[in-house]
């Protein structure tokens, strides 16, 4: 018996491409279940594993990776407000809006969404939000709502005062909140999903297709596409899209949002979550990477900053000297969003220039300029951001994630293995 039969198992049951998490840390995994069985090897535990479902949930439990955050990518959760209001004008109370959070991991995804629909004035009874996940460890903490400092992060906490309440395990979050929230255990591979056909009119699907192969996320690009109504809006996360113009979804153009509706469908007047105007009257960014990256400028150590209402609004975009921590450093925050979220990626990207002079470089700038490259096609950009990302913060564990996603893609699977094993490291870390 060898370990392919294990990895064979988990690519069946929940898409698990093992290339992608390394097979180390699914090694890892195995000697920890042969352990916790006293199996006498890999052929006893692979008879046990056949025969017991429960054993077959904890070999699961031990592979996947549940981490995540409440509004993570806020630039998704604006838009998202945006265009629920528009959603609910065309519904014209027809019925409730409904929403997925397909994985929802502990919960933190769908109560964002609903904490950003209640805080932008839609009320509670005119929305639903079903989470789902393959894991029931994960589900039972998103039921239980309590949650600890790892589930905060970046410096726009108001909503933890607005929407939670502090208790001596962690913060718990508020009944209305709560109830607007279904939760359950699921597979996105489970074709009874296709009872939900069109249901949806905003999904979201976000840091799960990294973990798959080309043809599981073309299978499940085709579930969401189902589950989402003609005119739904489908989030994915920032480094998944590269398969969904050859799908017929395309990007709805706004900045850092992550949004795609079908190809078919027409744009819809969005909005802008920057300024109140139409996204269709906001030019969307230039595609070439000369656009993003002032040509023959390169920087000196420090590269090139870059636009994200996300480094203003949530964890990124933090100095070495810690969290924004002064006016001036905060104003060009706001100006560089500012800028990203009307598409004037030129604009923000020189101030993200001025910002970097100005402060010390922050590894979440960096993460977030390797993902704008990574995003725009620039594979050698990401990787110089990425790997400063981590020179600066070794344990980020997007920058790992990505980083090892990109060296696979470029054939250095050994080098992919090893960030991907500090990737899951990082991301167990106690209190994380
Ligand atoms: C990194 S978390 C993403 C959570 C959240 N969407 C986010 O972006 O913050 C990945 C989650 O995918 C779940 N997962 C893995 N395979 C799955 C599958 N086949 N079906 C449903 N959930 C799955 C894991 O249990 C884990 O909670």
């Amino acid at each position: 018996m060898n370990e392919q039969h294990f990895f064979n198992f988990l690519r069946e049951r929940i898409g698990l491409d093992v290339d992608s998490v390394g097979a180390p840390m699914v090694e890892r995994a195995l000697r920890q279940r042969c352990t916790a069985l006293q199996a006498n090897g890999l052929d006893d535990y692979w008879l046990r594993l056949q025969q017991s479902h429960d054993e077959q949930q904890a070999l699961i439990e031990a592979v996947i990776v549940p981490e995540t955050w409440f509004f993570r990518y806020p630039d998704s959760f604006t838009a998202l407000a945006s265009l629920a209001h528009k959603r609910l004008a065309e519904l014209a109370g027809a019925r409730p809006l409904r929403l997925l959070s397909l994985p929802c991991s502990t919960g933190e995804e769908p109560y964002s969404l609903a904490m950003a629909l209640i805080d932008a004035g839609v009320a509670p009874p005119s929305f639903l939000i079903d989470g789902m996940d393959i894991s029931p460890i994960s589900v039972t903490k998103a039921n239980q709502a309590t949650y600890g400092r790892n589930a905060f992060r970046g410096n726009n906490l108001g909503f933890r005062e607005r929407h939670f309440e502090a208790q001596e395990d962690g913060h718990r979050l508020h009944e209305r909140v709560r109830q607007r929230v279904s939760l359950q255990v699921g597979n996105v591979l489970d074709p009874a999903l296709a009872s939900r056909d069109g249901l949806y009119d905003f999904v979201f699907c976000r840091n799960l297709l990294i973990y798959f192969d080309v043809p599981t996320q073309q299978r499940v690009f085709e579930t969401l596409k189902r589950l989402l109504h003609p005119q739904g809006v489908l989030f994915i996360g920032p480094a998944e899209g590269s398969l969904l113009a050859r799908m017929g979804m395309r990007p709805l153009g706004i900045p850092q949002s992550f949004a795609y509706v079908r190809q078919e469908e027409t744009l819809p007047a969005l909005p802008s979550v920057a300024d109140g105007k139409s996204a269709r009257s906001v030019p969307v960014p230039p595609r070439s990477p000369s656009a993003l990256y002032m040509p023959g400028k390169s920087p000196p150590s420090a590269p090139l900053p870059r636009p994200l209402r996300a480094a203003v609004a949530g964890a990124p975009a933090r100095s070495l000297q810690g969290e924004a921590s002064t006016d001036t450093e905060r104003e060009l925050l706001a100006s560089i969003a500012r800028c990203a979220n009307a598409g004037d990626s030129q604009q923000a990207r020189s101030e993200c220039q001025r910002y970097l002079r100005q402060f010390a470089p922050s590894a979440q700038v960096y993460y977030w300029l390797g993902l704008l490259s990574d995003t725009e096609g620039d594979a050698p950009q990401a990787l110089t951001h990425y790997r400063k990302a981590l020179y600066l913060q070794p344990q980020h564990p997007e920058a790992l994630v990505h980083l090892a996603a990109l060296l696979a893609a470029q054939g250095d699977l050994a080098g992919a293995r090893r960030l991907q094993d500090r990737a899951v490291r990082a991301g167990r870390e106690p209190g994380q």
